[in-house]
């Protein structure tokens, strides 16, 4: 477990989980709201060096950052009604796409998500702290 004691140590948490990351890969972030998820995204997309504005996907399903290193998904499953929605809407051709995927909110459809997806918890401890669970087999 690591401790993040500020919104800098969850993008410094997110950018080393992109250095171990290749092609195909898929992180699946879960934890309440505001326990940092979007922030530990912003560093993984400026790790892979897209200069693409990271915020959140809360109205639509997907952003997709280019010109890194690795294409990143970004997905929010916060607002959707069924798996069978997540399904209709694609999500398959991005798994096998050629970046990497990273779905915050993972746990509502957790049957979505391929064998060998990387699980990242981020659980809020004190206003400033958050406990980061699952980078250990970066
Ligand atoms: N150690 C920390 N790590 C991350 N965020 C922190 C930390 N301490 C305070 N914060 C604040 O918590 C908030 C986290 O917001 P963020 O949008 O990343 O959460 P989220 O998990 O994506 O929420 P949502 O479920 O609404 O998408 C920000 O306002 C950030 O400034
Ligand atoms: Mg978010």
């Amino acid at each position: 477990m690591f401790i993040s004691d500020s919104p800098e140590g969850t993008t410094a948490a997110g950018a080393a989980c992109a250095r171990g990351s290749n092609k195909g890969d898929v992180i699946a972030l879960t934890g309440d709201l505001g326990a940092g998820k979007t922030q530990f995204v912003k560093g993984f997309v400026a790790e892979l060096r897209s200069n693409d504005q990271v915020t959140s996907p809360t109205f639509t399903l997907i952003h997709e950052y280019s010109g890194g290193r690795l294409p990143v998904y970004h997905f929010d499953f916060y607002r959707l009604e069924s798996a069978d929605e997540v399904a209709r809407l694609g999500f398959d051709e991005y798994l096998f796409g050629d970046g990497v995927c990273i779905i915050e909110w993972a746990d509502r459809f957790p049957e979505l998500l391929p064998v060998g997806t990387r699980w990242i918890s981020l659980e809020v401890q004190t206003e400033s702290a958050r406990a980061i669970r699952g980078l250990e087999h970066a």
